[in-house]
């Protein structure tokens, strides 16, 4: 067997472990051994990439092999779980960059070669393109998820998006008919980079969740047409797979949000919202309540829906959240949970964090299953959740969250609201089920409070 008959054969191996990888990974009891399996075939890939030696001297391949695997370790034993999103955001963005740094270096080569073919021209102009908008927008998506930048729109955005659009298009279009020009390739680089950032920057409130899933469908998609440029097939069916399930993903994530794909990529909603002032919306209609008037009115509950959001991550209450579902279960509370499908700050967040208190997932239902049942439902718990169970979503047409679905909890005979201030959660706008009738707020961090209410029920 020749050296090129064992590389051809250890991509095919790792092309088959990425595709039962992702298989694994469609179920939370799979999960872990399908991402032992993708990991084992970009394993494979890179050793067989460094026997490979035509496509890159080994030993540059080698040194990246081991400065990449100690920062990703670095990564993952120090990085927070609320800080996860941010990580996936930057993993998008570098997925994007490097597409373009090793496609752009590979065209330029075969520039100066004089070998470019009408192929490889395309393949380069696309890698540039969506990589650098990956790249650029991923930056500023870490740069919102880490509440460091809110800056939304400004007037005449959408004309320079556009404008923008037309130029680096434009310069896609050169770069295939001029290869030789590397002015076009650097234009269409640079016109790239600032759309990625524009369209970005605006997006806010309903949107966000959406345009994280389409920076992943890019990331892979950069990468499969850079595998074009390589002609790298390991690299095609790798960029492939994360696109297509970034495709899959974003569709979903639309579906949830009542959003159609033009609507985010043209029209950011976040842009034209209007958002209430917060003492209009609270004034002096606000009721706090104890830990223990809420034990003792869980105490006579049937049915206990718990809801969990954002402030559940930051607060680690995942597992406090656990033993308050035990202990009313062992009094003949009916408990489950209802789970927004942008609950938190990444897809399955929420699924995540229970999944590590071991919260059986026959517990956790959808929006659109619970949503029919919260008129029969005695107590709703709010757990560091605001945006996914703001009314404002269906009652106001000019809230930036308007027409997002949200989780019917006012529909619930008595809400408990857990979180530590009146405070805004990512939309950054006043919530009116704090205010409503049926709401009672327990002020204070997620876990404590759960703690509090669990003692109290235990000590009833
Ligand atoms: P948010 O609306 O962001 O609200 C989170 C709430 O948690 C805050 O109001 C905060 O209030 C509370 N909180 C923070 N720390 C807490 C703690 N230690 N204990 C108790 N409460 C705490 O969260 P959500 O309802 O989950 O909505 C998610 C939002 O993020 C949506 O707007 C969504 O569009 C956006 N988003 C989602 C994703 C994905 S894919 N899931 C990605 C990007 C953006 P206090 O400060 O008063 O405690």
């Amino acid at each position: 067997m020749s050296a090129a008959d064992v590389t051809s054969v250890a991509y095919l191996v790792a092309a088959v472990l990425f595709i039962l990888g992702l298989k694994g990974l469609a179920r939370p009891r799979t999960a872990p051994r399908g991402n032992q399996l993708g990991a084992s075939g970009m394993l494979i890939a890179i050793l067989a990439t460094l026997l490979d030696r035509s496509i890159v001297d080994f030993r540059v391949l080698l040194a990246g092999l081991v400065v990449g695997s100690a920062i990703g370790v670095v990564l993952a034993v120090r990085v927070q779980m609320t800080g996860m999103p941010q990580l996936v955001a930057l993993f998008n963005g570098f997925g994007g960059g490097a597409s373009v740094l090793v496609a752009g270096a590979s065209f330029l080569q075969v520039v100066d070669e004089g070998m470019v073919d009408n192929q490889l021209a395309i393949a380069a102009a696309l890698t540039a393109l969506i990589g650098i908008v990956t790249l650029t927008g991923s930056l500023v998506a870490f740069a919102k998820l880490q509440e460091v930048l809110s800056l939304s729109g400004f007037r005449g955005q959408r004309v320079l998006r556009a404008l923008l659009a037309v130029v680096a298009l434009a310069a896609a279009v050169m770069v295939v008919v001029s290869p030789a020009d590397t002015g076009w390739f650097w234009l269409l680089v640079g016109a790239g980079a600032l759309l990625g950032i524009l369209g970005t920057v605006a997006i806010g409130g309903a949107d966000m969740p959406v345009v994280i899933a389409l920076l992943n469908a890019f990331s892979g998609l950069a990468a499969s047409t850079a595998g074009f440029v390589l002609d790298n097939p390991l690299l095609i069916i790798a960029g492939s797979l994360v696109g297509a399930s970034g495709v899959i993903l974003t569709q979903i994530m639309c579906t949830s949000m009542n959003r159609s794909l033009f609507d985010v990529i043209f029209g950011s909603i976040s842009a034209d919202g209007v958002v209430a002032d917060a003492d209009d919306v609270y004034g002096d209609r606000v009721t706090s309540t104890s830990a223990e008037e809420v034990a003792m009115i869980l105490e006579v509950a049937e049915r206990v829906v718990i809801v969990p959001g954002y402030g559940l991550a930051v607060a680690q209450a995942q597992h406090a959240v656990r033993d308050l579902m035990r202990t009313l279960n062992d009094a003949g509370t009916e408990v489950v949970f209802g789970i927004h499908p942008v609950a938190g700050r990444m897809p399955g967040h929420m699924n995540v964090l229970l999944a590590e208190a071991e919260i059986d997932y026959e517990c956790l239902l959808d929006m659109d299953q619970v949503n029919p049942t919260f008129a029969q439902t005695d107590v709703t718990i709010v757990i560091g959740a605001n945006d996914v169970v703001n009314p404002l979503a269906r009652t106001d047409p000019d809230s930036p969250i308007a027409g997002m679905p949200v989780l019917n909890v006012d529909d619930s005979r008595t809400v408990v609201v857990i979180k530590r201030s009146l405070g805004p959660g990512f939309a950054g706008i006043p919530n009116p089920l704090f205010a409503a009738d049926g709401t009672l707020m327990l002020f204070g961090d997620g876990k404590k409070a759960v703690l509090d209410v669990v003692a109290a029920l235990l000590n009833a």
